[in-house]
């Protein structure tokens, strides 16, 4: 499948057991699948657009001891190499590498990987040596309307994902699951029912956003780890949107303009909860709510759409 993106280049994306994904994740899958995780590996999971760049943040600033000068040390993307991170070969001035290459390299080179990050859909299609060591999975989900209005956005500026088209287009394409790492649904359902037969902390986007530090407790828990309150206090502030928005290793900022275009959307967007409102008509909001109660019929999760 090539999808035309704004550029007029050409991005292609081919299917994995029914999800899309970009060729190069594909092309390397077997490399990604034998990757050999350790049993003291955490593993983030997200869904896009989930918040996985601020789960990233709270856990390097917990396993740092919310240290910021150690937190600044690399971009984020380097800190939490995403496993199936490949692109195709980038423009020379931009100094990529391969990055599904570099991304395995990062991650086995590791010392141990205090975290990995991965957005995939389902759980089969994580590399099983995660489930055979008994890793610790770290899952962020958000609710859909808002993940759709995020992910329309972060297409439009995003020359590495196809073009999203207009909002009306992009509705139908994302219900349909015809987005890169597949139907939100899929993601969100599968990750919620695997959650108590695993090591596995569901948190949601909006609980965080309510009450940020109560919800960066449970994961210092999660993680082992014990810090004090004004530490905690440290990491609620370090963490918070408009520090992140301004902050050179999160938000993005080092990204090549032919690859980000942030003069398009911001990275850092709005990073609130009840954005959709300002997208959905009427009729799109009832034909939603109707799709996703048949698509997620029989499961007990609940969203929070606004606060
Ligand atoms: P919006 O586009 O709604 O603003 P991901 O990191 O998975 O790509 O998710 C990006 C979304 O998370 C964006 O949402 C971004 O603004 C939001 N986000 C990132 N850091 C955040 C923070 N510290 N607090 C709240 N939202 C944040």
């Amino acid at each position: 499948m090539a999808l035309t993106s704004e550029l007029g280049k050409q991005i292609k994306l081919k299917e994995v057991e029914g999800t899309l994904l970009q060729s190069a994740t594909v092309d390397n899958w077997s490399q990604i699948q034998s990757f050999e995780a350790k049993p003291d590996d955490l593993l983030i999971c997200t869904y896009p657009k989930a918040g996985t760049t601020w789960i990233q943040e709270i856990v390097d600033m917990i396993e740092q001891n919310g240290d910021v000068e150690k937190c600044q040390r690399a971009i984020i993307q380097h800190r939490h190499p995403f496993i199936e991170w490949a692109r195709p070969p980038q423009p020379s001035e931009t100094g990529f590498h391969h990055v599904a290459q570099v991304g395995l390299e990062l991650l086995s080179s590791s010392n141990p990987p205090a975290s990995t990050s991965q957005s995939t859909k389902i759980t089969d299609l994580l590399p099983p040596s995660f489930w055979e060591n008994n890793c610790k999975f770290l899952y962020v989900a958000r609710n859909a309307k808002d993940c759709m209005v995020s992910y329309y956005h972060f297409q439009r500026m995003n020359h590495m994902l196809p073009d999203p088209g207009t909002w009306e287009e992009y509705f139908e394409t994302f219900i349909n699951g015809k987005v890169v790492w597949g139907s939100w649904f899929d993601h969100v359902k599968g990750w919620w029912e695997m959650k108590d037969r695993h090591q596995i902390l569901f948190l949601f986007y909006e609980d965080i956003k309510r009450d940020p530090k109560h919800e960066i407790r449970k994961v210092m828990q999660f993680m082992g780890k014990n810090l004090d309150e004004t530490v905690l206090d440290k990491i609620v502030q370090e963490t918070s949107f408009e520090k992140m928005k301004e902050n050179p290793m999160t938000n993005r900022s080092t990204v090549s303009k032919s690859i980000m275009d942030q003069s398009i959307s911001s990275f850092m967007r709005k990073g609130t909860v009840g954005d959709w409102k300002n997208h959905f008509t009427v009729a799109q909001n009832e034909r939603f709510d109707d799709i996703y109660r048949k698509k997620m019929e029989g499961t007990s999760i609940n969203f929070c759409m606004e606060l």
